[in-house]
């Protein structure tokens, strides 16, 4: 990272809530840099003007991260992918280096492995079922079809079917995905035979949101593992604590990407002390825990 004050932020629609600047102005401290994290509101008449602007050799910004709706059209504008994210064919995270060269990844889908490594979880033979098909989804399939620790199956249900048929015949492309099939019918998931269940969908963030599946199918052997992290504990975890399941929000996942995000524009590890230090910061502001 420069020496000089270099911003780094998010981009999408909306940021307003998001916890990034939170975490990465904390490791910046942290780490004695002189960066700021920002957040970008942009619409999507404004994409393109805003990588006009990246290109000028004053820009002050050195790193981006990429939210909702950006994660896939942002693409064209980059230089280079990492294989990871040409492969995801989506992008979170930015590097733009002193030339200007804007360079795409993707931690999303690392993220989730990450937490899943932290939870002592692989996913080697295992039987994974995965509700939704948008770009959460994307990440976590692409690295679980391309991590050497291969599931035995993988078992995607979508609201709008059709998309989940396209989302694995797209990665189809790019990867092996012969252990993954797309479900129609919620039975079809065979949750009562299944080690991990992901919710990757939005369903569960309201209280007055129902539950996808059928918690009586939810076991003692399984990981059930919500994507959301607001609340802390969906009814869908509530149901896997009930049936003594186990259990993990997202929560980890964004702190992963975050971490693996700022590896990428440091270009070096993060101190284990600076990654506490972001790990606290985020528990406090999503939960209010100091
Ligand atoms: P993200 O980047 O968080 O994955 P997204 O790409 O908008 O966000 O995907 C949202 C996911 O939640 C999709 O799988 C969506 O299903 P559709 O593809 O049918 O839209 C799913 N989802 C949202 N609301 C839902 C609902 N009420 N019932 C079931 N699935 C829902």
């Amino acid at each position: 990272m420069d020496d000089q004050q270099s911003t780094y932020g998010l981009i999408g629609n909306p940021v307003a809530h998001s916890f990034s600047p939170a975490m990465l102005n904390t490791a910046f401290e942290a780490l004695e840099v002189d960066a700021v994290y920002k957040l970008f509101p942009l619409k999507d008449n404004e994409l393109d003007g805003f990588f006009q602007s990246l290109k000028e050799v004053s820009s002050p910004i050195f790193g981006l991260n990429v939210t909702v709706p950006y994660k896939e059209k942002v693409i064209p504008f980059l230089d280079a992918l990492s294989p990871f994210a040409e492969k995801a064919g989506a992008v979170n995270t930015i590097m733009i280096d002193d030339k200007r060269k804007l360079t795409g990844y993707n931690t999303d889908g690392p993220g989730f492995i990450c937490h899943l490594a932290e939870l002592g979880v692989s996913t080697a033979d295992q039987r994974i079922a995965i509700l939704g098909a948008g770009g959460a989804s994307r990440a976590i399939l692409t690295s679980l079809c391309l991590d050497i620790e291969r599931p035995e199956s993988i078992k995607i249900i979508n609201r709008t079917p059709q998309k989940a048929v396209d989302l694995v015949a797209d990665l189809g492309q790019r990867m092996n995905v012969d252990n993954v099939s797309t479900v129609t019918s919620v039975e079809d998931l065979n949750i009562e035979l299944c080690d991990i269940l992901i919710n990757t969908t939005t369903v569960g963030m309201k209280p007055t949101d129902p539950l996808l599946i059928n918690p009586k199918l939810l076991h003692s052997h399984m990981l059930v593992y919500d994507l959301i992290y607001n609340p802390a504990q969906t009814l869908l975890l509530q149901a896997a604590v009930h049936a003594g399941a186990r259990s993990a929000n997202g929560l980890g996942m964004l702190y992963y990407q975050a971490v693996l995000a700022l590896q990428h524009w440091a270009e070096q590890e993060i101190d284990v002390g600076v990654k506490l230090l972001m790990r606290d910061k985020l528990e406090e502001v999503c939960y209010g825990k100091h």
